[in-house]
């Protein structure tokens, strides 16, 4: 696992796009286009908001891109501006240019939700893949949703959201009542199969999380551990989010040695 750890939000957003731009880049050599993993959540805003500047500037052509959320609130609208639905379309699909019909989401409203789930499973498949899949970590350590006790093994799913998920996510909405008790979520195994892993995270709030992810033992209790077992997953983190790390200065010693290797 790469830990980059950097002075601000807006390097965490800075490293974590080019890294996607990278990850297009090399899809592109392939002569096809990529197929990312998107996260929603305000840690991967900052990521999303500097992609949009390189299309806008025309250094980068997301056109093609297609695009798979981690995530969406089972029962909640569409039209609803927290389902993920709407904040996919808002803060990636149309920001960065993407072709909505090539851009999915779990479906939180379907009348068979466990049938909705293997089909999201299917489309990925059908897709060829994710080739990097960005990520936002929970306080509880999660991933997607899956929270603590979720399988390593998991697969898209209905997952039940934990009180402090919950409460977590009440700023996003009027009252904590609001917050839908179900998600959807992409499992643990799913997120493992994409080809490269990104995980932003800023501020202290992660920092207990952060260093479970990383430095503690593998465990569902820390869905998050799970990336340790992918050989291709980076986190990139602030400073804030980095501070219950004990081997900081052994991350910096290889990130400013990096070019050496690489
Ligand atoms: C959202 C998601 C979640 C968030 C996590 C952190 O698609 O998968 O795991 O990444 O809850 O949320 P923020 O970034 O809002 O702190």
């Amino acid at each position: 696992m790469r830990v980059i750890i950097v002075d601000s939000a807006a390097d965490v957003a800075a490293a974590a796009a080019a890294r996607i731009v990278r990850a297009v880049n090399r899809a592109r050599k392939h002569s096809r286009a990529a197929v990312l993993g998107l996260a929603t959540g305000s840690s991967p805003l900052g990521t999303y908001e500097a992609l949009a500047a390189l299309v806008r500037d025309g250094s980068l052509d997301l056109r093609g891109v297609s695009g798979f959320a981690l995530d969406e609130y089972v029962g909640l609208d569409h039209a609803h501006p927290e389902s993920y639905h709407a904040v996919i379309r808002t803060s990636v699909t149309e920001p960065l240019g993407l072709d909505p019909a090539f851009v999915r989401v779990p479906d939180g409203l379907a009348s068979d939700l466990s049938a909705a789930c293997e089909a999201y499973e299917q489309s990925i498949a059908d897709a060829g893949g994710v080739d990097l899949q960005l990520l936002g970590i929970g306080t509880n350590g999660h991933i997607g949703f899956n929270e603590p006790t979720s399988s390593f093994g998991s697969r898209t799913r209905l997952k039940t959201l934990t009180p402090q998920t919950r409460r977590d996510n009440a700023r996003f909405f009027d009252s904590l009542e609001q917050v839908p008790m179900h998600a959807l979520t992409q499992g643990i195994g799913t997120i493992l199969e994409a080809r490269e892993l990104v995980l932003v995270a800023n501020g202290e709030g992660k920092a207990s999380a952060v260093a479970a992810m990383i430095e503690g033992p593998l465990s569902s209790m820390c869905p998050a551990s799970a990336l340790q077992l992918h050989p291709n997953a980076a986190v990139i983190i602030d400073r804030a989010a980095a501070s219950q790390l004990n081997y900081t200065e052994y991350y910096e010693q290889v990130e400013a040695n990096a070019h050496l290797v690489e």
